[in-house]
């Protein structure tokens, strides 16, 4: 049984639909505005919202871009009058899930219902089954190619020696670095030498956790707890279970959360939000910052209290210009790692590219100069890189792009493919058939448009 939220200021329509739904299985609520959705939305969980795009107040884009922010897991379906394409596509690109156009006969709405709730069920299990992978996948690609740490320079023996000790150890550990020092490989090194090791690494990004959300990605909620919480979620805490937790970060969290830090470092506990039962720890704390704590402890923006349970062993990793011996090991590294991952023949420096390399100042530390030798060698033709293959990264930094993943079902391409059709042999009805017109309409190229009607056979 799903709950589905139907927003029309026609109430026949509203309770129409509503029958309709009990009769599917479904529990159905019908509201004549958006703000009067919202206010649902807010007291329980949907899983479907159905609107009306014409309305008073709100139009149906803005009741989809606020459902949108307010429970994401929720879908949303667009219902729009005849001849407002644009208002179908504008909703399509907004994250409806699909549309409907006015009149419509309640077959058309049913089946169109079963298939998103057909859809969205695939897509839960899915994202169910990706978390785990996910979190699979990292701890293979950590187990073995968190890779070497390369650093001949004094402050970096005398680091690697210290992750040594404290692996052996469960005591905390806080790694300071600039950006791109190599603080996640540090921490990762920590874990896999560790006696935790067959555990898993799980990092948190503490600068992104959003504020409401926070206890409930750290500790997990239960079914209900609260009104997007559909299924029950496992916190980070619980999948670090027996090994390491990594706060990334950590300079970046606001009081009110550093106090719920503080109390499972102190207490070794903690509840799933909603949860009767408390659970037990069992994980060590690696954290990192770019910041300096312990004057933020005085100013302070960071609790005393967290900071001392943190810093119990503290490692400092250099800057690379305070390192620069090590900068040519470090290339030569690259230039090795990433030939071969593109597959070619190993490129060779010059010794003035060289030279080049080890004058820069690398405000972006080790991985600034990762990124650099991955662009020299897309970027050069021929075998040698030269000084003058280089110039860019004197007068600019390379924007550091986290590798996403591509995420993506074939279910979701196929679905989307559908849609696709559905919009476009719209438009083409709405034009008269006048494909420039219909191209128009979709905010596409006309060539796109004759390439797609090719594909979905719609000539
Ligand atoms: N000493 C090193 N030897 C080899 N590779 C390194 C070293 N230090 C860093 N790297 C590489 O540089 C990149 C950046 O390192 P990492 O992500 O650990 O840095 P960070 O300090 O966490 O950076 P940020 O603050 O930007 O998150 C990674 O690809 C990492 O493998
Ligand atoms: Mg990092």
């Amino acid at each position: 049984m799903s709950r589905i939220l139907i927003v029309d200021d026609n109430d026949t329509l509203g309770s129409g639909v509503v029958l309709m739904l009990q009769r599917m299985g479904h529990e159905g609520v019908a509201v004549t505005s958006g703000p009067e959705g919202l206010e649902r939305l807010k007291a329980q969980p949907y899983d479907l919202v159905i609107t009306d795009y014409r309305m008073d107040e709100m139009n149906g884009l803005q009741v989809l871009e606020a459902v949108k922010v307010q429970s994401p897991e929720t879908d949303i379906m667009m219902m729009t009058a005849h001849g407002t394409i644009e208002i179908a596509v504008e909703a399509m690109k907004l994250g409806a899930v699909d549309f409907i156009s006015k009149p419509f006969p309640y077959d058309e709405l049913r089946l169109k219902i079963e298939k998103v709730l057909e859809f969205q069920a695939a897509r839960r299990a899915s994202e169910r089954l990706g978390e785990q992978n996910r979190y699979l996948r990292e701890e293979i690609d950590g187990r073995y190619n968190f890779g070497e740490i390369i650093g001949e320079a004094e402050q970096m023996h005398s680091i690697l020696a210290a992750v040594r000790k404290v692996a052996a150890t469960d005591s905390s550990v806080l790694i300071y670095g600039e950006s791109g020092t190599g603080k996640e490989l540090v921490a990762r090194a920590v874990h896999y030498q560790s006696n935790r090791s067959e555990g898993a690494f799980v990092k948190v990004n503490c600068g992104a956790l959003p504020a409401e959300l926070v206890e409930s990605e750290l500790f997990g909620h239960e079914k209900g707890a609260f009104t997007s919480a559909i299924r029950q979620k496992k916190g980070k805490f619980e999948l670090a279970e027996g090994g390491t937790i990594f706060l990334d970060e950590i300079g970046d969290v606001p009081l009110e959360t550093q106090v719920k830090l503080l109390r499972v470092l102190q207490e070794k506990q903690y509840d799933r939000v909603g949860g009767e039962q408390t659970l037990d720890a069992d994980v060590r704390i690696v954290a990192a910052t770019n910041r300096p704590l312990k004057q933020m402890v005085e100013k302070g923006a960071f609790r005393e209290d967290l900071f001392y349970r943190l810093e119990v062993i503290p490692l400092y990793l250099p800057p690379l210009r305070e390192r620069r011996g090590d900068i040519p090991l470090l290339v030569e590294h690259f230039m090795v790692k990433k030939c071969e991952e593109m597959n070619i023949t190993l490129k060779r420096l010059t010794d003035e590219a060289m030279m080049g390399l080890a004058r820069y100042p690398w405000p972006g530390n080790v991985r600034e100069l990762e990124n650099v030798i991955e662009r020299t060698i897309v970027l050069s033709d021929g075998e040698q890189v030269d000084y003058q293959d280089l110039p860019l990264i004197f007068d600019e930094v390379p924007v550091d792009r986290e590798r996403q993943g591509t995420g993506g079902s074939i279910a979701l391409n196929e679905r989307l493919d559908e849609m696709e059709r559905d919009l476009i042999a719209r438009a083409m009805d709405e034009a008269n058939h006048v494909k420039t017109k219909a191209a128009s309409l979709l905010g596409i190229k006309t060539s796109a448009l004759y390439y797609k009607l090719d594909k979905y056979g719609l000539e």
